[in-house]
């Protein structure tokens, strides 16, 4: 949430600054600035826009910043205030000598907001991160890193921050406590950015800011303090992400771009993972006897990565034998979970930065369970607060709907089932061979699906004016409908419900009628012929359906409007395929709608705030 990046070194920063905020978008969108150290006279220029960086680079055509290779910028996602101009980032303090970025929350700005008013600061926004810019000023005795450190200590909350002086047009100071933060280092210039893509055209050398450090950055070098103002040590990461994998390659949107590469995706994870009939989960951290001792799992999640978590505890009570509760990480973090050092917990999560689920993580820990993470982002959070660390190597997910990361998340979780499953002597060779040979099969089961594009798209158009959605599943494919769901609703903006089709008649059957569109997940398994029962009953209301069925299966025809055929899998494996329909149906009615795929409105990529 908010993305934050900042530049120093010998070139003009406007423009270097503009481009990294735009691959930074997905974190926020509704306003954003940037200020700039002027190379002339120090002083320090601010441009801001209210919405996308489009409305600031257009407002900077005929407003430029002027030459400056010191600078700061910021994308918004609105915390506390409206999304204006007023409340954009960055911030001044009254002098206008010091200006902010800020990513997170100030949890007792108040409190400092009333004490500084008192001193005679002006507040001019509604946001909690003004008050960085005057406490800084406050403390400030002619040393920017001191005042910085001594406001840091003072404030409490999560938060990312990069903060220039007109007094230091040779330094950049920037500090993490809670949100993420990376510095690149160049040639004659270092930069701040919340995440690797907005500066990988710059740099590969990166730093990973650790909770509790303030950077000090000159054009040529960077020293990093802890709190207590001692200096660090710090290790420099080359990573090696492609450039092409943060741009749309000739897609639409990064929406679709993500749900094509899944095939691609999964062969790559199965392929590395899978060696003969042995499960190979480097990272895992857990030896076989670690295995073997633990009494329950935790899941912990939120959003998609929530649904990949109940899938995998269907997986992992069939094939393991172990019961497993799951929770989101925001109900978690708040309720007093029976866990202790015999629980496994389970965080799963694409960004890795997932507030809550971060909070639930440390709950856990503190109370002695062992936590592993399925995480995609290598270096995140919460990979390094984890034990253990199972990367889905997807690649960054940039559309704000899940997609990838969701079939990596669920890839993963069979993975650790079978190994789990097969430690605790619960899975027969045979049936190991089996689901083995499954996943193989799934990366072109999902290719075969993206060949139904055409129809796909026809299919959602023609159901695009419903007002309302269902979706509804059964057993392993429940959570395949809430996550249809929720894709649809976070980007179409259609209100959407997920349910299990069990539940119907216990009150949602009376959303049925001709103004309905459900969703039915209707693959060949045990539960087949309860779905078509459920079927019958929502027709026999007018209900419009359109079902996910297995190839081949005839009968369904007769049941519903529309049929989109999944190829036939292992019957565990299908929720790994069904969403893929699932995902095109949303973004090909969220296209149909006129709306911003990848940036929909109110949402942010990661939810790094409470
Ligand atoms: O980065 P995480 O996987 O922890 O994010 C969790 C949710 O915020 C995320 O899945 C969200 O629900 C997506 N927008 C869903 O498409």
């Amino acid at each position: 949430m908010c993305g934050i990046v900042g530049y120093i070194g010998d070139k003009n920063a406007q423009p270097i600054l503009l481009n990294a905020l735009k691959r930074l978008e997905y974190r926020g969108y509704d306003s954003c600035g940037i200020g700039i150290v002027a190379d002339k006279n120090h002083k320090i220029n601010l441009r801001k826009a209210q919405g996308k960086i489009q409305n600031l680079s257009n407002f900077l055509k005929d407003h430029p910043l002027g030459s400056g290779s010191l600078g700061i910028s910021h994308t918004r996602w609105a915390t506390h205030g409206k999304p204006t101009k007023v409340n954009a980032h960055p911030h001044f303090d009254s002098s206008k000598k010091f200006l902010i970025v800020h990513n997170g929350i100030i949890e007792n700005y108040q409190e400092i907001k009333d004490f500084l008013k008192e001193k005679g600061y002006k507040f001019l926004s509604e946001t909690d991160s003004e008050v960085i810019a005057h406490l800084i000023s406050f403390l400030y005795r002619g040393n920017l890193l001191q005042a910085v450190q001594e406001s840091v200590r003072k404030l409490r909350g999560s938060f990312a921050l990069g903060v220039i002086s007109s007094d230091h047009p040779d330094r950049l100071i920037a500090a993490r406590l809670g949100s993420p933060l990376i510095i690149g280092i160049g040639k004659k210039e270092n930069f701040i950015a919340s995440d690797v893509p907005a500066i990988l055209d710059k740099t590969r050398k990166i730093v990973y800011l650790k909770d509790g450090e303030i950077a000090e950055m000159t054009r040529k070098g960077v020293s990093i303090f802890d709190l207590a103002g001692k200096k660090v040590s710090y290790k420099i990461h080359q990573v090696s992400l492609k450039l092409d994998s943060v741009q749309k390659e000739g897609f639409a949107h990064f929406m679709l771009k993500e749900i094509y590469e899944q095939p691609k995706v999964l062969s790559r994870m199965f392929a590395s993972r899978i060696k003969g009939s042995k499960i190979v989960l480097d990272g895992l951290s857990l030896k076989d006897g670690d295995l073997q001792k633990i009494k329950d799992i935790v899941i912990v999640a939120c959003g998609t990565a929530y649904h990949a978590g109940l899938v995998g505890k269907y997986v992992i009570e069939d094939l393991a034998r172990i019961p497993v509760l799951i929770d989101v990480s925001s109900e978690f973090r708040y309720r007093t979970p029976i866990i202790d050092k015999k629980t496994l917990v389970i965080a799963i999560s694409q960004s890795g930065e997932t507030a809550d689920t971060l909070a639930a993580v440390r709950e856990a820990r503190a109370k002695g369970a062992k936590v592993i993470s399925i995480c995609n982002v290598v270096g995140s959070s919460l990979a390094r607060e984890s034990d253990g660390v199972l990367y889905t190597h997807a690649g960054p997910e940039i559309g704000v709907a899940s997609t990838k990361a969701y079939t990596a998340q669920l890839g993963m979780l069979y993975l650790f089932a079978v190994k789990l499953g097969m430690v605790k002597k619960k899975l027969k060779p045979s049936k190991v061979k089996d689901i083995v040979r499954g996943l193989k099969k799934v990366p072109n089961a999902v290719s075969q699906i993206l060949k139904l594009k055409t129809k796909i798209a026809k299919v959602a158009k023609a159901n695009s004016h419903f007002g309302c959605f269902l979706f509804l599943g059964r057993n392993i494919n429940f959570p395949s409908a809430l996550e249809g769901a929720l894709k649809l609703k976070e980007i179409s903006y259609i209100p959407a419900e997920g349910y299990a089709a069990g539940e119907m008649k216990h009150g949602p059957i009376a959303l049925i009628d001709e103004y309905r569109a459900v969703v039915c997940i209707v693959p060949r398994s045990d539960t087949y012929e309860k779905m078509i029962s459920n079927i019958q009953e929502i027709r026999a209301r007018k209900g419009k359906i359109i079902a996910i069925a297995s190839e081949g299966d005839d009968v369904i025809k007769q049941h519903a409007n529309n049929v989109i055929y999944i190829p036939s899998i292992y019957k565990m494996l299908t929720p790994i395929v069904a969403v893929v329909p699932l995902q095109l149906i949303a973004y090909y009615i969220s296209v149909a709608r006129g709306n911003d795929v990848d940036q929909p409105r109110n949402l942010a990529k990661s939810v790094t705030v409470e």
